[in-house]
């Protein structure tokens, strides 16, 4: 079933830039980081939709098999970052669920002294939070359904849908 169609999508991610770009002064460069995998598909189109003087980079981080989370997080890359030290950085994550994810990426780069870091979610589960987190921009609330498409995958497939759908369809 389809949770959330590509028009949607394509209309909130406009009004996500645009609130981005409100929060930012665009005079100064901005840092996204893509958390590889599940967000390159929603990265794509939000930086296409900002302003500015865009840097982009990514970091890998995995902790789900099949559908439930395994708690472990493996995060990767983290070292090809250029010196984040006194920039300002935009995490991009495809959906906040536990807050595993975020909540440990965000410790990780805290230390790394940027000077100011924020985050975006395109989907949020608060529901499900096993340790407290708030995305800064959130794009959508979501019920606690696995959902596929728009680069969320289950098991590796279904990255390229455009829509997002619950896993039953
Ligand atoms: P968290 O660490 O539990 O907040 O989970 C965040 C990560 O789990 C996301 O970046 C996704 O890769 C994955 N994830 C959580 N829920 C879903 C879902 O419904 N569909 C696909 N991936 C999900
Ligand atoms: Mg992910």
């Amino acid at each position: 079933m389809i949770l959330i169609d590509k028009n949607q999508i394509q209309q909130r991610v406009i009004e996500l830039a645009k609130e981005i770009d409100n929060s930012r002064d665009l005079t100064h460069p901005l840092t996204v980081i893509s958390i590889l995998n599940g967000s390159i598909v929603f990265t794509a189109d939000l930086i296409r939709q900002l302003n500015g003087y865009i840097y982009l980079d990514s970091i890998k981080a995995s902790s789900y098999k099949g559908t439930t989370s395994t708690g472990v997080l493996a995060i990767n890359n983290l070292n090809h970052i250029d010196n984040i030290e006194n920039t300002d950085i935009l995490l991009v994550d495809d959906i906040l669920d536990t807050g595993l994810t975020l909540h440990n990426i965000t410790n990780v780069i805290s230390n790394m002294k940027p000077k100011s870091l924020k985050t975006c979610v395109l989907l949020d589960k608060k529901e499900c939070r096993k340790v407290p987190f708030e995305a800064t921009f959130v794009g959508f609330n979501i019920p606690n359904n696995f959902v596929i498409g728009y680069g969320l995958d289950h098991n590796g497939l279904y990255r390229n849908r455009p829509d997002i759908h619950t896993l039953d369809s």
